[in-house]
């Protein structure tokens, strides 16, 4: 039983509090991932996890043990940092047992511990070489078994591939799933990238300035988002936001051919809602002609149309197949109502 669990989680830097209590309970061989923007908190929650950081106030608990104020080194977690760090005088098997050297433990016990951490990470064809005769992702790799030998019962990574190129990011983002897959481990993973998120987590943990905006799994988050903020965040390109007026109990915008019917928690006698519409849960009308197709951008299977509203608002369409547009053309727009989503245009919250 090695779940990570939070309670009221405070972090203050001096005067400064970062972190504002964090609720969190991460179930025992879960991948969980914090997501967010930059200087959100996400690497000072994990390294209050890891104890690289002192939590101010509220507890930590890893599996049965509190381990608020516990050493880093007791805690049963390694980490994986962006920078791989690895010692360039060392080859890559003395890379990874280098800790466990440090630890005084039997040369035959740490062989074979690297020997495992090589086979799960296919590593055995550099294991003489020195970190500069390897690539980006072999280093991080190297970076990856170095945790592994360490036998950790949770283990954490702070943005461990945004130091690669785009595909072999895309690589090593599944190599760590599957990674996840073969020992099972806790696995706390911080990044700013949705994608990542997205693709990689059981739960996802969307924070934003030290608080919780949401946590669920990652199509729960796409498909039932609580406020503006998450629908924003998650899914790319981001959901559009129309600011629209209700008349008669619907919501319309001069763009769209449909009227919305409100939710049941629009509140009665509100005139204003924002309206959210996926990229791709928008329909092209081809006959008609409210919008003017302002650029597109083909990348392929899909293209993204990039439009102009009667009213100046600014939309993103998602196209594919032969149907597609170019700039200049007209279009008209239809949405179908279970894909709208209605948020309260002060607070950002969902109006379900
Ligand atoms: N030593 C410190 N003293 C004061 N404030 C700090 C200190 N370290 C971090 N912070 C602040 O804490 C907040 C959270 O920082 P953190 O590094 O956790 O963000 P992050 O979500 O990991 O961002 P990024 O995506 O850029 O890595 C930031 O506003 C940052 O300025
Ligand atoms: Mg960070």
């Amino acid at each position: 039983m090695t779940g990570v669990t939070l309670i009221g989680a405070i972090k203050r830097y001096g005067q400064t509090q970062v972190i504002h209590g964090i609720d969190l309970q991460i179930e025992d061989g879960e991948f969980c991932v914090f997501v967010g923007p930059s200087g959100c908190g996400k690497s000072t929650l994990l390294r209050m996890i890891a104890g690289l950081e002192e939590t101010s106030d509220g507890e930590i608990h890893i599996g049965a043990r509190e381990v608020t104020h516990v050493d880093p080194a007791k805690r049963g977690v390694a980490m994986v940092f962006q920078t791989y760090a690895l010692y360039p005088h060392m080859t890559v098997a003395e890379n990874m047992g280098f800790g466990l050297r440090m630890n005084g433990v039997a040369k035959a016990e740490i062989e074979q511990k690297v020997q495992e951490a090589s086979n799960i990470l296919k590593l055995d064809p550099y294991l003489k070489r020195k970190p500069k005769a390897l690539s980006g992702g072999q280093r991080q790799r190297v970076a990856i078994g170095r945790a592994i030998v360490r036998g950790p019962e949770v283990f954490l990574f702070d943005e461990p591939l945004s130091n690669l190129d785009a595909e072999l990011r895309v690589e090593m983002r599944v190599e760590i799933a599957r990674l996840h897959q073969e020992i099972g481990a806790t696995m706390i993973y911080v990044t700013h990238d949705q994608v990542e998120a997205m693709t990689m987590a059981d739960k996802i943990v969307v924070l934003r300035d030290g608080r919780i905006e949401q946590v669920g799994a990652p199509m729960d988050l796409y498909r039932n988002p609580d406020n503006k903020f998450v629908a924003g965040f998650i899914g790319s390109p981001a959901m559009n936001f129309l600011d629209c007026e209700v008349v008669d109990g619907v919501v319309r915008h001069p763009a769209l051919v449909d009227s919305i019917p409100v939710t049941e928690s629009v509140p009665t006698g509100a005139t204003k809602v924002t309206l959210g519409i996926r990229p791709e849960h928008i329909h092209v009308d081809r006959n008609g002609d409210t919008c003017t197709v302002d650029l597109t951008e083909a990348l392929g299977g899909v293209s993204y149309s990039y439009l102009l509203t009667p009213n100046g608002d600014k939309l993103i369409v998602e196209e594919r197949d032969d149907q597609r547009s170019t700039t200049g053309d007209r279009i008209g727009l239809s949405v179908r109502a279970e894909r709208a989503m209605l948020f309260d245009s002060e607070t950002g919250q969902r109006l379900r």
